[in-house]
């Protein structure tokens, strides 16, 4: 039988369905904008979040980084979450690409309150950075899954637009939130001046994300996406893959949320770890182990169900549309007979 693969949503493997339609998709020059699928696409998702244009790319990090680099200049300042992808994971590139420093805010798993982002607010003096931008990322992933409430996403925005700052959602899992039926993608979407979204974690597109945002943000972050090498042709084919996704596994991420909820009960009854949080929101549950992690997870490993450590006590399970019954009950099972043995 083969492993059970819950170290991440990113793991998920095209479906019969997804390659048909890959194979099916008219495709032209992108870079020349002449590509069908991907205009339509972009199109599509841009007015599902209330926004006037998408802009297809590669990858969430270069969608994060093309935002930052468009609302930014160098020296400016980001808030962001000290728990956030941009600020952990993703390779300094907010300081190199646009010379901007991170201000990491200590929020509650992975989130921000207004109060908090109007006190990181710097003043005008000569010598305080330029406040530019706040990001914050819904659901958060080092976070463990927590989705922002609506009320508190619209007052970080009320703060942001009575001080002059832009508003940056990083969305790679904005679809677990809406999943969870916690608001709609317009109520969301129109909060922001730039977006990310990414179709190739719990949607299950082998690749692809979209920066989504006002027309003239978008022109001139094509120019952004060229500059980076994100520049792409024939990529119909992967827009129809993430079309596909959307069209086709978003119903599924109900079932990724309701199974990570009922781990987090299975393994709290386990006694031998503790779940991070009292709340599971979305798809993501982390939970402190009283060996090393390392060694839970080679315990975890020779039983053909595979986790990652998020710290040396941590360990996080990410639930997927590939995850079957057959493979719950098996994680279900194994910590439900779980022995931990001698103290360490
Ligand atoms: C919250 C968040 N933002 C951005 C990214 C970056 O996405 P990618 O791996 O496609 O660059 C990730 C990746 O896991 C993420 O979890």
């Amino acid at each position: 039988m083969a492993s059970v693969d819950l170290r991440s949503d990113t793991v998920t493997k095209p479906t019969p369905g997804m390659l048909k339609a890959m194979t099916e998709a008219p495709v032209g020059d992108d870079v020349f904008r002449d590509d069908p699928s991907v205009n339509a696409f972009e199109e599509k998702v841009a007015d599902m979040f209330g926004k006037e244009a998408g802009l297809f790319v590669p990858s969430g990090v270069m969608s994060n980084q093309i935002c930052l680099y468009q609302l930014t200049k160098p020296g400016d300042e980001v808030i962001l979450d000290e728990l956030a992808h941009i600020f952990n994971y993703e390779a300094g590139s907010a300081a190199l690409i646009s010379g901007v420093q991170l201000r990491p805010l200590k929020g509650n798993r992975g989130m921000l309150d207004a109060n908090q982002v109007e006190a990181a607010i710097r003043t005008t003096n000569d010598w305080d950075p330029h406040t530019r931008v706040v990001a914050v990322e819904n659901t958060t992933n080092k976070g463990g899954g927590a989705v922002y409430p609506l009320k508190v996403l619209q007052e970080i925005g009320d703060v942001a637009r009575r001080n002059g700052l832009f508003y940056h959602l990083d969305g790679a899992r904005i679809w677990n939130a809406l999943a969870a039926n916690r608001y709609k993608a317009k109520e969301v979407g129109t909060l922001f001046d730039t977006i990310s979204v990414c179709f190739s974690k719990g949607l299950g597109a082998p690749v692809g994300s979209m920066m989504l945002a006002e027309k003239s943000v978008i022109r001139d972050a094509r120019r952004t996406r060229k500059m980076l090498g994100g520049g792409m042709r024939q990529v119909g084919l992967l827009a129809a893959a993430a079309d596909y996704a959307l069209e086709h596994h978003f119903s599924l991420l109900e079932a990724d949320f309701y199974r990570a909820k009922k781990l987090a009960e299975v393994i709290s009854e386990s006694g031998s770890f503790r779940v991070k949080s009292e709340s599971v929101e979305s798809n993501i549950l982390l939970f402190d182990t009283e060996k090393p992690a390392n060694k839970v997870l080679a315990e975890l490993n020779s039983a053909g169900i595979w986790m990652s450590a998020f710290g040396p006590y941590t360990i996080r399970a990410v639930f997927h549309h590939q995850i079957t019954d057959a493979d719950f009950s098996k994680v279900c099972a194994w910590f439900e007979s779980y022995e931990p043995g001698p103290k360490p």
